[in-house]
């Protein structure tokens, strides 16, 4: 991929996954747009990567648009659309409607939302390049979050529809699927994050390094933990079994608690 000179939005940038894909992008020579809510953090985020700050929020249908507009001004043409905002509400049936909602909005909605604003321009000039940071919680499960689970098998969803519809008119769609990643989202303490971690958190920066190398051969998944690829196989293939094994895996969280 060239990146240079071209110009990149990243959403939900103030820190972990995001801040550290925004610093690789401008190494690398892209113009750089960073977004998340908070507009000190997103300063502070613009400021230690040489990015440029566009704070507010990236989910809403006014609040992509707005963000479209402002990255705009700034850019120029946007080349990249890095949808990388997530949040995590929510355990099991006892989540709430306002959990769920945010969940859809943020982890889903929001990148329907920015690809119906962004692909007809991408279209007519034949090329622009939509990623998603998803989760391996949307292309397996997650325990314990399962309106995550659901909004990421969401996103994964519509990353696949985007792809499959457009690469013939030069839209490039990728999906990160990452397993653990040592960020604010994983620093609440319980059984899973315990999972999670003890099964090989990578830290943001190695997640930007897999997701750089994945700009270089357009491919649709990215994995910075290869091992999740063999655990969706084995869900496809011995489904049974694979969701036995996810069951053990909530017996022992249960009996860890
Ligand atoms: N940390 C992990 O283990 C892990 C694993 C797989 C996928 N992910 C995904 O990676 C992405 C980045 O998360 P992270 O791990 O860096 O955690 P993080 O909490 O540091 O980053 C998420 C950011 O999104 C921002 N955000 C939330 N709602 C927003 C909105 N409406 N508009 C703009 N910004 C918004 C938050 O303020 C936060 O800064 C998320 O989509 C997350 O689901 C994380």
């Amino acid at each position: 991929m060239s990146v240079s000179g071209s110009g990149v939005v990243v959403t939900g940038a103030a820190g972990g996954i995001g801040k550290a894909l925004a610093a690789r992008l401008v190494r690398e020579g892209a113009r750089v747009v960073v977004n998340d809510l908070d507009p000190e953090a997103t300063e502070r985020a613009a400021a230690e990567t040489g990015a440029h700050p566009v704070p507010g929020d990236a989910a809403s249908e006014e609040g992509v648009a707005s963000l479209i507009e402002r990255a705009r001004d700034h850019l120029g043409e946007i080349d990249s659309w890095f949808g990388n905002a997530g949040v995590a509400r929510g355990q099991g049936l006892d989540a709430t409607e306002a959990e769920w909602h945010t969940s859809w909005e943020v982890n889903t909605m929001a990148h329907v939302r920015a690809a119906r604003l962004l692909v007809p321009g991408w279209i007519e000039r034949g090329s622009g390049r939509f990623v998603v940071t998803a989760s391996a919680a949307g292309l397996l499960t997650a325990l314990g979050t399962l309106p995550y689970s659901v909004s990421k098998h969401g996103a994964v969803a519509f990353a696949e529809w985007l792809s499959a519809t457009y690469r013939h008119r030069g839209l490039v769609v990728q999906a990160i699927c990452p397993q653990g990643v040592q960020t604010d989202m994983l620093a609440a303490p319980g059984p899973l994050r315990d999972v999670l971690v003890a099964d090989g958190a990578l830290t943001p920066e190695a997640v930007a390094d897999v997701t750089w190398e994945a700009l270089q051969d357009d491919r649709f998944l990215i994995l910075p933990q290869p091992e999740a690829a063999g655990y969706y196989v084995a869900r496809a293939t011995s489904t049974d079994r694979w969701l036995g094994g996810m069951n053990k895996l909530q017996r022992l969280i249960e009996s860890a608690t």
